[in-house]
């Protein structure tokens, strides 16, 4: 086999076979395949595609290129979830807590934040003492015993991803829908849970804008999942506006945390919630329905709450700034956003206020920017809101009170007002599963 046959065969529109695609993923990483050929076939696979059975060929041999993580060890049904990502997406430290409160084991990896998203394992840190780089006996002990544990990525998981990523990002190839599916997915067969439940966010905060965009990613990646044996289902929600109010690493954990107390938002508890019922339904705990119940009750009880405290505890943390918010430490300087005019809010750049929160510190410009916890923003007035010039439109968080103007600045471009009323959009858009596409 040459690489100069595939990507001849790709530029014209072939299929590549199974073999082809195992071959060319182990060239590649062992060095063999160079830059500039895996760079023209990449190109090609932009303008070409892919068809189904080549995209989960090509996401099944990314995550064996490196360790597929064995979790039988950890007893019962392992469900994962992911987040394509967005600005003020805290579900996973709301919904891990749930899901193992109804009995259902979590043994989830995590990744950081770069740019305008956030990454769980940057908030769980936000919790004083809280430990993340764990070792694999040690997660399972942790997962066995308490029922969750969210951890940082250890080992060497699908490191073809890696490789092939950071040439996408030089090469203007990570916009296309079977890359940028095999590459999320290989990640999470290398994780080993048994199911997946995707969170696939649509809108301006979001990698992909459109709706349509995002349902085909969702029907790819569940594709993949089932190809790979696991039961995957996709949920497409709304990022066309940030998620709960508050962005930033503190912040976000303290609005978990009031979620978890039944006190949170509407969008980010119905968010929380849809996820964490497809999740123990992928889990057999029951009908949709009475999973919904559950995770309900597991908030309304407290019992997810006290999860949420138990895998704190073990994993190090500090459990008293759960018990009590007040004793997270807080940014020393804060700074109220205005509204320039009267009107109702029509649209919040979602990406842009991510944007804004990530220059007040809260976020990583390069992968070796360092984060401040307590910075960040507290929305006040979200689109939709009725606002008169001059009211607060958010709080800004920072520890130096020079990076407020710059913020303010990249805030108030974010937010568009319009005279008339204006009506959003739902929440939840749609549910891909392996054999329906169900927009809501
Ligand atoms: N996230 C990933 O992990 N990979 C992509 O290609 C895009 C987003």
């Amino acid at each position: 086999m040459r690489m100069y046959d595939l990507i001849k065969k790709k530029k014209q529109g072939g299929e590549l076979s199974k073999d082809e695609i195992e071959i060319m993923i182990k060239g590649y990483v062992k060095g063999d395949i160079p830059d500039y050929q895996m760079s023209a076939l990449l190109m090609a696979i932009c303008f070409q595609g892919m068809t189904e059975r080549e995209t989960a060929d090509l996401t099944i041999a990314m995550a064996k290129s490196g360790d597929m993580v064995d979790l039988t060890p950890i007893e019962g049904i392992k469900v994962d979830k992911h987040s394509t990502g967005g600005v003020g997406d805290k579900t996973t430290l709301v919904i891990a807590p749930i899901v193992a409160a109804c009995g259902v084991k979590v043994a989830k990896m995590s990744g950081r934040g770069l740019g305008h998203t956030g990454g769980t394992i940057d908030k769980l840190e936000a919790i004083p003492g809280m430990e993340t780089a764990i070792d694999k006996a040690r997660f399972f002990h942790i997962v066995n015993k308490v029922g969750v544990s969210v951890v940082g990525q250890t080992g060497n998981l699908a490191p073809a991803d890696k490789k092939l990523y950071a040439l996408r990002d030089v090469t203007a190839t990570v916009d296309s829908i079977p890359l940028i599916a095999a590459s999320i997915m290989s990640k999470k067969l290398a994780a080993g849970s048994d199911c997946i439940v995707l969170d696939v966010k649509t809108g301006s905060g979001a990698f992909m804008n459109s709706l349509d965009d995002s349902i085909e990613l969702a029907r790819r990646m569940v594709s993949i999942g089932e190809h790979a044996g696991k039961d995957t289902v996709a949920i497409i929600t709304d990022m066309d506006i940030p998620l709960g109010y508050n962005i930033g690493n503190s912040l976000e954990v303290i609005e978990a945390i009031e979620t978890l107390q039944g006190n949170g938002p509407q969008d980010l508890t119905e968010v929380s919630l849809v996820l964490a019922s497809n999740m123990l339904y992928l889990a057999k705990k029951g009908t949709i329905e009475e999973c919904e119940t559950m995770a309900k009750e597991a908030i309304s009880s407290g019992k997810a709450l006290k999860k949420l405290i138990e895998m704190v505890e073990i994993q190090g943390g500090d459990s008293r700034v759960i018990m009590d918010t007040s004793q997270f430490a807080s940014a020393p300087y804060q700074y109220e956003v205005k509204a320039k005019t009267e009107g109702y809010i029509s649209l919040m750049n979602t990406e842009q206020c991510g944007i804004a929160s990530m220059s007040l510190g809260a976020g990583r410009e390069t992968r070796d920017s360092s984060i401040d916890y307590t910075a960040g923003i507290k929305l006040i007035k979200k689109t939709g809101d009725y606002v008169t010039e001059g009211e607060v439109i958010a709080i800004l968080y920072a520890s130096n009170d020079r990076l407020f103007e710059k913020a303010e600045q990249i805030l108030s471009k974010a937010y568009s007002f319009s005279e008339d009323p204006v009506k959003t959009r739902p929440l939840l858009l749609a549910k891909v599963t392996a054999n329906k596409v169900e927009k809501f």
